[in-house]
C-alpha cells in the first residue's frame, strides 16, 4: 500500500525538473515524515545519491524523519518576534500543549512588524499573547 502510494507520487513527477522538492511535499503530506527507506527509494527513482536526497531533506525542516501524528504549533522565535515578547510566552504554550500538541520552533513567518506570531494548519496568526497563544493550542 504505502509502496503504491510512492510509486504514485514518484510517478506524478517524474518528468518535471527539479522532480525531488514536489515529491517530498507530496511524501511528507502523505506518510507524515520521508523516513531512511523513502530516501533509499526516492534516490534509485530520481538516479541521485542517497547522500544528495539526504541532504534535501536535513536541510527543511518540514521533512519529519518520523511520522508525529500530534497537532502542530509553529512558534516563530526569530528577532522580531523575540523583540516583540515571543521568548515569555514560550513556557506559557509548552504547558498549554503539554504532550498533545507539537511546539515547533520556526524563525520567521513574514509577521515581524505584528509578532508574536504562530502558525497552525497553514494559517498564520499574529499580535499573540498568552490567552490567544493557549486558545490557538485548544483549537488544535
Ligand atoms: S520574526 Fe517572527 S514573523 Fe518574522
Amino acid at each position: 500500500m504505502r509502496d503504491d502510494r510512492l510509486a504514485d507520487i514518484i510517478a506524478a513527477h517524474h518528468n518535471r525538473e527539479g522532480a525531488l522538492l514536489p515529491i517530498l511535499n507530496d511524501v511528507q503530506a502523505a506518510f507524515g515524515c520521508v523516513d531512511e527507506d523513502t530516501v533509499r527509494a526516492l534516490a534509485a527513482a530520481l538516479n541521485l545519491s542517497r547522500a544528495e536526497v539526504h541532504g534535501v531533506v536535513s536541510f527543511y525542516h518540514d521533512y519529519k524523519a518520523k511520522a508525529d501524528p500530534r497537532p502542530v504549533l509553529k512558534l516563530c522565535r526569530a528577532e522580531a518576534c523575540q523583540a516583540r515578547g515571543v521568548e515569555a510566552l514560550v513556557a506559557e504554550a509548552e504547558r498549554a500543549a503539554g504532550e498533545r500538541v507539537h511546539i515547533e520552533t520556526v524563525y520567521c513567518l513574514g509577521l515581524c512588524a505584528i509578532g508574536p506570531a504562530a502558525m497552525t494548519n497553514g494559517q498564520v496568526h499574529a499580535r499573540l499573547d498568552g490567552d490567544r497563544l493557549a486558545t490557538l493550542i485548544e483549537a488544535l
